[in-house]
């Protein structure tokens, strides 16, 4: 057992935001100065550079000589890297302005520093010599970054259209316009960084851009409201809302908190940040400046007098606990100062102040206060959150809290602690939402299905992958009423939603990310053994990671027994994982999984083999994904032809890539070959039928290959379809038995024996016919598996079928019924549902021949509806014929010709030409004709018809012409017809088929008996 290599990353393609920043003009600069002080002046700049870069935890990727690239979003992903990486330029431009200042004033030197910034895709790993250099970011992305800088004006900040896409809002962004940059294929549309935006959250963007329809979460609202009500009832209560990014916690809390101020309930709101996590108590101060009502800019007296009022108002002893609040809000009293407390001891005062207010004896009235974003929460925030939690209970508060699933809540217990698990949205209200979103425009049928499919069901996933059909202009129109203009396949995932996942996967451990990926090239599920070969490690080892896969919300556990079974919750987060490897890592992943999926799936392989050849041709290995594509061909022989043919286009394709060889030119003859062989199921369009034809026979005779000879012949002379007498017919048979049996392959000489038996029988030479068939029962020497599928399915039982055709033929119908059961449990047994159907549509008829005319049509009817799902245009003409002649007997001449009529159009459509049952089917069509009262175009019909059959030698066909042409004669009162009867039993009487003879002398009597 050939265990793959355990699977490294040692690279990954990735989405971030890269800062460039040095000094403008630094040789000028430097020449001014001694160098040593110089050193120094650049000392303290990379100090401000680099202090910037980690308080937004970006990495410094290098130092430039004169500056610094910084990568934020990398190693570790960051879902607002965008934001962090201008937050920072803004505070490095600070910096350096007072820098630059106290330089002017020391040194007199005009000292500027210009920022760069860019967004995209980077290859990040460890790059240099034998791979093991420093951690580094290269790609196209850095080099615009680093063109921004050069265009930047001395103290400012550009950046680029990809990353004001991102922070846009966040942050406030002046146009410049578009600019031509080197080395970028088109004008770059720049913008300068102004300042900090008034968007907070997403939520806040989202409201900017019109929020949508709020759909669903009519429980969730229950929850929240029974919490205000315990809050008015004066006993606390708190409420936590858990969810993955995007699924709504902040937009429930919004509509939440809209109703109730509507409602006139104090609502004060709180947030902690993804980058705040460096900046304490952010959240504490925000909710205490909304609790009393500041403002941003106000004089710090103006503030002292907001807090003391509103606080000695509600306890007249918050008068020594003023001195600590004026103090943590930035607005110490130079009348009384805050006492000298180490950090320790401010931090519990804080918490008593905090708890105090929220148990002030005087509040009466219900007061909501909202924390969002835990999981972002500072230590010092998240320190007090417990206790301000224990101090609601019997007050009139509630406290609602948001979070994602990795926040690991450590507080214990609440009082009255209600906790929602947001779930996504279920599809009714996913299509409500893209009815909002999209409108309601006839094209956009299926869109909510698909959308719902792909996001599973998350709003903010949803919102964004309609901006981007929208902006890439599948979408067309305006919001709330757009059209589909393109196709909805191929969209990639939108970058704000790339960002978000990307982060995610990046908390994971390295090993549970290893494994998400290598999952990610399985699809959507993996069986966890699977999974652990794959990526090469063994069971125990992966146990840890798998169990972080499933904490954290990216798999869930799809079945359990007999063997666990892992899927993705959301198919884009495996989008991310499959996009996020370099392209070398991905195909020996796919090359792994081809492999595994061999070696755990032995009784499985045929039906695996078209996945497993995929992963192969992921995996860059051509030879083996030839072969598996081969494979999966013959398996799905001519039980799903529709799919062979593909497969065998594909292994061709494949096979053109090899290099030359023995098994390179196998491979290339059969595929081509086996593409013939579905020319008369299908229909082929026939300059493509010569080319294959062409190619295979030039490959066969420069290799020697008799057995590919013999079927090319077969597919191009021998086979059925082609327009030709039946005496070229035969002959070409012949041919093929001789190359068969030259070529000593013993499965080749059963396989187009079986086949080329049929023109026997349309010539009407039962002796030949049988005798050929007899052949085939022999050869196979009862091992029917021998030459099945390269032609036929199941060569015997297609023997056996034939021969009760020739007995019933030959008048003898009891033994025709046994012989077609035999044949029908064969073809179920070995899997041939084409040899099925000509046998059960053959049961069919005879059953009505005997008399049972209903339950023939029954049967006729069954089995066109099981021949439709095979796909195969032949077996479906013939079944519809079938049915049609049913019909006849049962009397339904209308019905009859629909069938008939219909069983022609198929057959014509696909095959361009009528093929060998083109008389039969034209004589059953003149009956249906006659059936309801058109005898003269039955006439006319049946007469082409017979002619047709005299003209091509198809004698099993000719006396039923013959018989139709003397009826429709009679009844059209037209003369000959004694003429065509009697052509027609001469027919009979001369290959045998008595009962052909019977059913015309019965006519003859009939007719005579109707003129008497
Ligand atoms: N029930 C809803 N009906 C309509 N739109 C919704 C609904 N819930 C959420 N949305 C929309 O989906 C987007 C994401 O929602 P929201 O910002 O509330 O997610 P979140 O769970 O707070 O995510 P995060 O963890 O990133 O903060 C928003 O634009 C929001 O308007
Ligand atoms: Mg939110």
């Amino acid at each position: 057992m050939s265990t793959p290599d355990r699977i490294e990353a040692d690279g990954e393609r990735k989405q971030v935001t890269v800062l460039f920043a040095d000094v403008k003009g630094s040789m000028d600069l430097a020449e001014q100065q001694d160098p040593e002080e110089w050193r120094q002046i650049m000392q303290g700049f990379f100090s401000i550079l680099a202090d910037e870069v980690r308080r937004f935890e970006g990495t410094v990727d290098k130092f430039t000589g004169d500056g610094i690239m910084a990568v934020f979003g990398a190693p570790v992903a960051h879902e607002d890297h965008a934001r962090r990486a201008c937050l920072a330029a803004l505070r490095m431009l600070d910096d350096i302005a007072e820098y630059a200042a106290e330089l002017r004033r020391k040194h007199g030197l005009n000292f500027s520093a210009r920022i760069g910034i860019n967004s995209g895709e980077v290859v990040a790993g460890a790059i240099g010599p034998g791979g093991d250099g420093e951690y580094t970011a290269i790609g196209h992305t850095v080099g615009l970054a680093q063109r921004m800088e050069a265009l930047a004006e001395p103290g400012k900040a550009y950046l680029t259209e990809a990353t004001a896409e991102l922070a846009h809002g966040f942050l406030e962004l002046e146009d410049l316009g578009e600019f031509e940059i080197k080395g970028a294929s088109r004008p770059v549309h720049v913008f300068e960084l102004a300042g900090v935006g008034a968007a907070r959250s997403r939520l806040d963007l989202s409201g900017e851009r019109g929020f949508s329809r709020f759909v669903g979460r009519d429980e969730e609202m229950a929850v929240l409201n029974a919490g205000l009500e315990r809050a008015r009832a004066g006993e606390g209560a708190v409420v936590g809302i858990v969810a993955e990014p995007g699924v709504g916690k902040s937009r429930l809390c919004r509509e939440f908190v809209s109703r109730a101020r509507g409602a006139g309930v104090e609502v004060f709101e709180a947030q902690a940040q993804a980058h705040g996590q460096e900046i304490p108590y952010m959240p504490v101060l925000q909710m205490l400046r909304a609790y009393f009502g500041i403002g941003d800019a106000e004089p710090e007296r103006q503030v002292r007098e907001k807090i003391a009022g509103r606080a000695l108002l509600l306890d007249p002893e918050f008068a020594d606990d003023l001195p600590v609040l004026f103090d943590f809000l930035g607005v110490p009293d130079p009348a009384s100062p805050a006492p000298q407390l180490s950090a320790e001891a401010r931090e519990r005062a804080l918490k008593g102040v905090v708890c105090h207010l929220v148990r002030a004896p005087k509040r009466e009235e219900p007061v909501i206060c909202v924390i969002e974003d835990l999981h972002w929460l500072d230590e010092g925030s998240a320190a007090m959150l417990g206790e301000l939690f224990a101090a609601v209970e019997g007050t009139p508060t509630l406290i609602v809290v948001n979070f994602r699933p990795e926040y690991e809540r450590d507080w214990s217990g609440p009082p009255d602690y209600h906790e929602i698990a947001l779930e996504p949205l279920a599809p009714a209200d996913t299509a409500e939402l893209l009815r909002d979103l999209a409108g309601e425009d006839p094209s956009l049928d299926g869109l909510a299905e698909a959308i719902h499919e792909r996001t599973a069901g998350n709003p903010f996933f949803i919102e964004e992958i309609v901006r981007d059909l929208a902006e890439s202009g599948e979408l067309e129109g305006e919001r709330g009423a757009y059209r589909l203009a393109g196709s909805l396949s191929d969209t990639g995932v939108p970058s704000s939603v790339q960002t978000v996942l990307a982060a995610r996967i990046d908390r994971l451990g390295p090993e549970a990310k290893l494994l998400l990926q290598a999952a990610s090239v399985v699809g959507k599920e993996v069986r966890e053994r699977a999974l652990v070969t794959i990526a090469g490690r063994d069971a125990e080892e992966c146990e840890e990671p798998l169990r972080e896969l499933i904490r954290a919300g990216f798999f869930y556990e799809a079945e359990a027994y007999p063997e666990r079974v892992l899927a993705f919750r959301h198919p884009l987060t495996r989008e991310v994982a499959y996009g996020s490897q370099l392209a070398a890592q991905r195909s020996a992943t796919h090359a792994a999984v081809a492999r595994t999926m061999v070696e755990l799936n032995p009784e499985r392989q045929d039906e695996l083999a078209a996945l497993i050849a995929n992963h192969f041709e992921s995996g860059g290995e051509t030879l083996e994904a030839a072969r598996w594509s081969a494979r999966a061909a013959y398996w799905a022989g001519s039980s799903h032809p529709v799919d062979a043919l593909r497969l065998w286009r594909r292994t061709m394709e494949l096979a053109a890539e090899l290099p030359d060889g023995k098994e390179t030119a196998a491979l290339a003859i059969a595929s081509r070959l086996l593409q013939l062989q579905f020319a008369w199921r299908l229909g082929m369009d026939s300059t493509e039928e010569a080319r294959l034809a062409g190619e295979a026979e030039e490959i066969a005779r420069r290799t020697g290959d008799l057995h590919s000879l013999a079927m090319l012949r077969m597919a191009t002379s021998a086979r059925p379809g082609i327009e030709q007498h039946t005496d070229t017919w035969v002959a070409a048979v012949e041919e093929v038995n001789g190359l068969a049996d030259e070529s000593g392959d013993l499965p080749l000489r059963i396989a187009l024996r079986a086949a080329g038996s049929y023109a026997y029988l349309c010539a009407g030479d039962l002796d030949a016919f049988e005798r050929e068939l007899d052949e085939v029962i022999e050869l196979s020497a009862g091992d029917r598996a021998r030459g099945a599928g390269i032609v036929i399915g199941s060569p015997v039982a297609w023997a056996m079928m034939g021969k009760g055709l020739a007995q019933r033929e030959r008048g003898r119908r009891e033994e025709a019924e046994r012989l077609f059961d035999t044949a029908l449990t064969m073809a179920t047994e070995d899997g041939d549902p084409e040899t099925a159907s000509w046998t059960r549509s053959n049961v069919a008829l005879t059953m009505a021949m005997r008399g049972d005319a209903a339950a023939a049509v029954a049967m006729e009817r069954r089995n066109c509806e099981l021949t439709e799902r095979l796909g195969d245009v032949f077996s479906r003409s013939v079944a519809l014929a079938d049915l049609a002649a049913a019909r006849i007997y049962a009397d339904e001449h209308e019905a009859a010709l629909r069938s008939i009529e219909e069983s022609e159009r198929v057959y014509r459509e696909a095959m361009g030409n009528g093929g060998e049952m083109e008389a039969w089917r034209a004589a059953i069509r003149a009956e249906a004709l006659l059936g309801v009262g058109r005898a003269a175009e039955a006439a006319e019909l049946a007469r082409w018809a017979s002619d047709v059959a005299r003209e091509r030698g198809l004698r099993w066909s000719q006396p039923a012409a013959l018989l139709a042409l003397g009826r429709a004669r009679a009844a059209a009162g037209i003369d000959g017809v004694a003429e065509a009867l009697d052509e027609g039993a001469a027919v009979a009487a001369a290959t045998g088929a008595r009962l052909s003879l019977e059913s015309i002398e019965e006519a003859r009597d009939e007719l005579a008996a109707g003129a008497r």
